[in-house]
């Protein structure tokens, strides 16, 4: 039996999953795992936590903690969202586990004795308040290409370089805000241009590097390789394990990728197993776009100066963005998993990821083209297909396969292409390209749609009950089908399908069980049939269609965290929070009484209000105290209004002004008259 080690990025254990991770990474791996499996691979896919390097550190010294207790909250919390994603890992391990370190640094020390490491002094930045130096994000200051302030000892977020600590302009350290100055290091380098030419030798004779990944790493091998500097000091990490060294780890991305191994030996050694023979059959490893070169450059020079077997594949997901904005966890503008699992399946998010756009091209999640495609496509043609197919042999045939009667030119056509779909299906898995798979899985979908209203078989079955006997045959025998090729895609609704087929169905959720870790239907039973008067369950509608009401609710909360991190950023830039007589007496404020109020059609959380300013001169505000009164209850208060204020939209809604009210919404009112200024 072939053998299979599958990889995903691990995640840096400072933040839980959001759909970006899912997306590039976990939901990929997991079908090519499920699929494999189903072929009767031997799989062993793995991942771990990536707990090391400085925002780590640096933010637990800020927080005033231990960086374990942040690294062991997170890994509790990416366990459940890939969990909940029926993510089918084998194993999941940490790189704080001691057999993490071990590994590491045995991997380091014979790249240290193979003569690859060689060591050099450095200018590094050092805070004598501190005492410490301050290697990467320990660091920030003004981008010397760019101008930008806050750029990171390590890179600029806005110009994008990499750049060294003592590059920066006006640099402070992160921890007391003092500027550190320049002194002289002893650190230890990786000879990665030794490997310049072992690594475009690789690049060029391997066939299964898909084309994104295979030109942005040849682009920079054709550009020479330099040295990377392997270590930092500083005492979160893996030590650097050479006699006399103290205060110096492995850099983060020097001892990462050995969390791979180390989590599959974790594995392999409780099961009495050799993680090696997983790697020396084949590897794949599965990341995201902007960690190409790590794996296709840097291991791959890695493992040759360990005389290690090169990775097989390296599949890389292009990039997510929301709503047509980049993501970003710090503005809020994100959606964890977890809040996605709340309201929606799992299986709907591997849906729209997979088929939103080839996994090497960036794609968007957008709240209203995910209810489309889940509506439109998912309910519309896969769910309406499976849900008449059962209902109609449930009300003519008694539940039963009918036997059908003799097969015309087009139902032989469409039987060969029931035959052949899982062929099809798993060609398009085998080269990653998993969307086209999908493709193929909807167009017979739709194709079967149609077939069915050719056939009429509630019409035939009065007129020519062979013909709708034919056709409802011929449907199920498709069902069956998609009940198979479906697995590695959404596992959890394809059981549902089986259930209602009544054969058996998967354990899928969570990771794997090593007992169970083989699956029980395989990929080559698409070739069987269901057999002539089995019987099948009563059916329920699989796929049900996403209201527009959940929808929007989703939609506001998300533009409302935007706005609110944009006040909070508008705050915090106003570092002072005096202000002068002047500066206040530009605020016009007025006695007002609401005239009328009414609800925003798709807002929880604003109220349209007319507002009397002036004897009869209406103001439209829009306010976001829904949540707190009704419109009635509002008609005739006094309220104090700020009528000097630039006009905005919101929800589309024209509003001229502003109502005090305290945070928890309680609306000032006033005995004042109409009309009055408030000084
Ligand atoms: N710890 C490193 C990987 C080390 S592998 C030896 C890392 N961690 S991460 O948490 O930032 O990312 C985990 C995975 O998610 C990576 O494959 C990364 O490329 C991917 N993504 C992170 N943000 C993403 C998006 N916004 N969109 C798509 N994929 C994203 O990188
Ligand atoms: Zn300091």
């Amino acid at each position: 039996m072939s053998k299979l080690f599958i990889s995903c990025a691990l995640p840096y254990a400072n933040g839980s999953c959001h759909l970006g991770h899912l997306r590039s990474t976990y939901i990929p791996a997991d079908i090519y795992a499920r699929y494999n499996r189903m072929n009767g691979v031997d799989v062993l896919m793995v991942c771990a936590t990536d707990e090391h390097g400085t925002p780590i550190a640096v933010r637990a010294e800020k927080e005033n903690k231990n960086p374990l207790e942040i690294t062991d909250k997170y890994y509790e919390l990416i366990c459940n969202d890939l969990k909940n994603c029926n993510i089918s890992l084998d194993s999941f391990r940490r790189t704080t586990d001691k057999l993490h370190y071990d590994i590491a640094q045995q991997y380091f020390l014979k790249l240290y004795n193979n003569g690859f490491i060689y060591d050099e002094e450095i200018e590094q930045l050092y805070c004598e308040h501190c005492k410490r130096s301050l290697p990467d994000r320990y660091v920030e200051g003004i981008c010397p290409y760019c101008g930008e302030e806050g750029a990171r000892g390590d890179q600029c977020e806005v110009c994008g370089r990499h750049l060294n600590p003592t590059e920066l302009k006006e640099p402070y350290c992160l921890i007391c805000g003092n500027t550190p100055k320049v002194n002289v290091s002893n650190q230890y380098f990786f000879k990665l241009s030794h490997f310049q030419d072992g690594i475009k030798n690789w690049l060029e004779t391997n066939n299964s590097l898909p084309d994104n990944v295979h030109n942005y790493a040849y682009d920079w091998v054709k550009d020479g390789l330099r040295d990377w500097i392997l270590t930092r000091d500083m005492s979160w990490g893996v030590p650097v394990p050479l006699e006399g060294v103290t205060n110096k780890v492995l850099y983060v991305w020097g001892e990462a990728f050995l969390g791979y191994i180390s989590s599959a030996a974790n594995w392999a050694h409780k099961h009495n197993l050799k993680w090696e023979d997983y790697w020396n059959d084949k590897v794949v490893h599965f990341i995201g776009k902007d960690i190409i070169y790590h794996h296709t450059i840097f291991w791959p020079g890695m493992l040759m100066g360990n005389d290690c077997k090169l990775p097989d594949s390296v599949v890389a997901g292009g990039y997510l963005s929301l709503e047509g904005r980049k993501m970003s966890t710090s503005k809020g503008w994100v959606i964890w998993v977890e809040d996605f699992l709340k309201d929606f399946d799992s299986d709907l998010l591997r849906y729209y990821m997979i088929v939103n756009a080839p996994l090497s091209k960036d794609t968007d999640f957008s709240w209203d083209d995910f209810q489309r495609r889940i509506n439109d496509e998912l309910a519309d043609i896969l769910g309406n297909f499976l849900h008449r197919t059962f209902s109609f042999t449930e009300r003519f045939f008694e539940g039963k396969i009918p036997q059908p009667g003799k097969l015309d030119k087009l139902d032989e056509e469409y039987l060969t292409e029931i035959k052949n779909l899982s062929d099809e299906v798993g060609k398009s898995i085998e080269n990653f390209e998993f969307r086209e798979g999908f493709n193929k899985i909807m167009k017979i979908s739709k194709y079967a749609n149609k077939y069915f209203n050719d056939k009429k078989p509630w019409k035939a079955i009065k007129e020519n009950p062979e013909e709708a006997a034919t056709c409802l045959y011929l449907s199920n025998q498709l069902a069956y089908v998609l009940s198979i090729v479906l697995t590695p895609y959404l596992p959890g609704k394809t059981q549902e399908i089986r259930k209602i087929l009544n054969i058996p169905t998967e354990t899928v959720s969570g990771f794997t069980q090593f007992d169970n870790r083989k699956p029980k239907i395989q990929w080559s039973e698409t070739k069987n049939l269901l057999e002539i008067d089995h019987k099948i369950n009563s059916p329920s509608p699989i796929f049900n269609k996403l209201p527009d009401e959940i929808i929007k609710d989703k939609k506001e909360e998300l533009y409302n965290t935007l706005k609110e991190e944009e006040k909070n950023k508008e705050e915090d830039e106003n570092m002072s929070n005096l202000i002068s007589i002047d500066e206040f007496g530009k605020v016009e404020l007025k006695v007002g009484q609401i005239k009328e109020a009414e609800n925003i059609d798709g807002s929880k959380n604003l109220l349209k209000l007319q507002v009397d300013i002036k004897e009869d001169e209406l103001r439209q505000v829009v306010a976001g105290i829904a949540k707190k009164y009704s419109p009635e209850e509002l008609i005739d208060k006094k309220v104090i209004v700020v009528t000097n204020l630039e006009p905005a939209k919101l929800f589309g809604v024209k509003s001229e002004g502003m109502l005090l009210a305290t945070d928890s919404m309680n609306l000032l009112t006033t005995e004042g008259k109409v009309g009055e200024s408030i000084k």
